[in-house]
């Protein structure tokens, strides 16, 4: 959009108290304001917290100020004239308590109607990032931990695209390693004319590994063929070549239809990519004197770690680590990135830390933790079953993604057909549409919601729920507004254009800030890599509402226009909340 990006209510603040600071403070460089929204909303809506920090530096020096109060009075009495801010206060050791305008915040709500909620986006001090996720292992199964990753990865994207940041969405899949040998020696011995075979020759890949892995373990000569292909492959002989490329192709067809189903767009960037770059990396980081040998293995060695980082192993070849290093490397420098984003489960927390160690011991990022270029691991918890364990189905070992997301939708559309006939008609295609819709959404707000940290019970009738903090709720709550507004009658195109938001009642002002504080809630959940902050946001936006809609009439009100506005505003907000979170919203229900 060439419309201009107004920035955070938070950023639009910080302006105004730069000034005032260094004005009040001429002589004290580089005092960044310090703004945050008021714990307490008695108080005010936001807080500046320079004061008493200030007051620190200067009480030593003779200065005219008696304390941390007179100090934040300064900051208050040179602040400039804006249509922002209503009035400000001290309280405690010089807390500003910083109370806005209403007719500012209907202002910035009419603005949004009209330029877009584009212009709501939070600027971010990156450019470009990698976001490494889903990356599931080939020929092995998709679990849900890599759904996990595949949903998260997802919104993290979707967010910094939103905030105007380039986003490299890599698929790091295991499509490299000794695993190969076998699958390659099997696929010779079961089916003879490979080449010319479909994908439905081999079937079930998962099955086909398990067999070949089976093989593997009770086949002496066949273990020793496997090796051997290993090294046939790794010396890129075309026969192997092949075999591993036709395998690589059908297991990619296989998670394409996950993919499909979620709406979540990713480009293959997988472990065999790197492996020509690893002797260069590795040459990179040997001549940084960081390479050491170890039981005949190559490593780095790690402050604090008791085992070192194994970039070579006994036998010559490379590993996981080697692989992810020259990943980094190369996302550093050639695709030139300044946030490496990897999610994946905890368990592989240290190992992560281990490799963002040694780029930094080799000077690749910089040493301190908030400086960019920057690589970060999101780490997630397990998803478990009511039972408390691993989730896993009755039947197989696993969870087919597929079933889960067969099951969701069955489940919704159900739910839908009960109500159908009573309030709402719906054609066969809607139905479908909605359904999927709904279940989908439930899925992945139900993972979305909780703290990515913390282990989360799948629970279909949990999420599926029409009522409490879920995806079914929260859609129901925006498909509402719409048919509020729908229902009204009035152009809402034509309202946007006379404007004329005014928020006379408490409930009324206090949705209004809600919805303007959109833009610092993408940010935080950006900067923290927290999805369940915008999660908890699209929540408290929904009761926020409910308030108003309950103590203000809408239809038939002398303030019909001002709340169908506000009506609106609340649905495109809530929409791109969902958009964000990978949901597709519903208008009718
Ligand atoms: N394939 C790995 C797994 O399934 C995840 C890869 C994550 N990304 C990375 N750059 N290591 O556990």
């Amino acid at each position: 959009t060439d419309k201009e990006i107004v920035g955070s209510v938070k950023e639009q603040l910080a302006k105004l108290f730069e000034e005032s600071l260094r004005a009040a403070f001429p002589d004290i460089e580089d005092v960044q304001p310090m703004i945050a929204i008021c714990n307490d909303s008695r108080h005010g809506d936001y807080q500046c917290n320079n004061a008493m920090s200030l007051w620190n530096k200067i009480k030593g020096q003779g200065t005219q100020f008696r304390g941390p109060q007179p100090v934040g009075k300064a900051i208050i009495d040179n602040l400039p004239a804006s249509e922002m801010i209503e009035r400000c206060s001290t309280a405690g050791p010089g807390f500003i308590n910083v109370v806005l305008k209403k007719q500012w915040i209907a202002k910035s709500i009419e603005k949004m109607l009209i330029d877009g909620i584009e212009t709501w986006a939070p600027k971010l001090p990156v450019k470009r990032t990698v976001v490494d996720f889903s990356s599931p292992n080939i020929a092995k199964e998709m679990h849900v931990g890599h759904l996990r990753s595949t949903i998260i990865g997802d919104t993290l994207a979707r967010m910094l695209e939103f905030s105007n940041v380039e986003v490299l969405r890599r698929n790091h899949v295991g499509d490299w390693g000794t695993q190969f040998g076998m699958l390659i020696e099997y696929l010779f011995d079961k089916i003879p004319n490979w080449e010319a075979a479909s994908a439905q020759a081999i079937g079930d890949l998962q099955a086909f590994y398990k067999a070949s892995k089976q093989r593997f373990d009770n086949d002496p000569d066949f273990k020793e063929r496997a090796q051997k292909a290993v090294v046939s492959l790794q010396g890129g002989e075309e026969k192997y070549r092949k075999a591993w490329t036709q395998i690589c192709e059908i297991s990619r067809e296989e998670f394409q239809r996950v993919y499909e189903r979620l709406g979540v767009h990713l480009e293959e960037k997988g472990e065999s990519f790197y492996n020509p770059y690893i002797p260069k990396a590795l040459d990179l980081l040997n001549n940084k004197g960081l390479i050491q040998e170890s039981e005949g293995a190559r490593v780095i060695f790690i402050e604090g770690k008791k085992i070192p980082l194994i970039v070579v192993k006994r036998d010559g070849g490379f590993n996981y680590a080697s692989t992810d290093l020259t990943a980094l490397w190369y996302r550093l420098n050639e695709e030139k990135a300044d946030w490496m984003i990897y999610v994946t489960d905890v368990g592989q927390r240290e190992h992560f830390e281990m490799v963002f160690a040694a780029a930094k011991l080799a000077g690749w990022l910089p040493l301190n933790e908030n400086d960019f270029p920057k690589a970060s691991h999101v780490g997630f918890g397990l998803v478990l079953g009511d039972d408390g364990k691993r989730f896993r189905t009755r039947s197989t070992e696993v969870v087919k993604l597929v079933d889960l997301l067969d099951e969701a939708k069955s489940r919704c559309k159900l739910a839908l057909e009960e109500r159908a006939g009573k309030a709402t008609e719906w054609t066969a295609e809607e139905l479908e549409q909605t359904a999927e819709a709904v279940g989908y959404g439930a899925v992945k707000y139900a993972d979305l919601k909780n703290n990515r940290l913390t282990n989360y019970t799948f629970n279909f009738d949990q999420m599926l729920s029409d009522k409490g903090n879920t995806a079914v709720y929260l859609l129901y709550a925006h498909a509402r507004i719409c048919s509020i507004i729908r229902k009204s009658g009035r152009d809402i195109e034509e309202l946007k254009k006379v404007g004329g938001i005014v928020l006379a009642h408490p409930d009324e002002r206090a949705l209004g800030l809600h919805l303007l504080q959109f833009a610092e809630i993408v940010e935080e959940a950006c900067i923290n890599l927290l999805p369940n902050l915008l999660c908890e946001y699209l929540y408290k936006l929904s009761e926020d509402f409910t308030k108003f809609y309950t103590n203000c009439q809408v239809v038939g009100s002398t303030e019909e226009t001002s709340r169908l506005l506000l009506c609106e505003a609340t649905a495109v907000v809530m929409r791109k909340c969902f958009h964000l979170l990978g949901i597709t919203p519903v208008y009718k229900i």
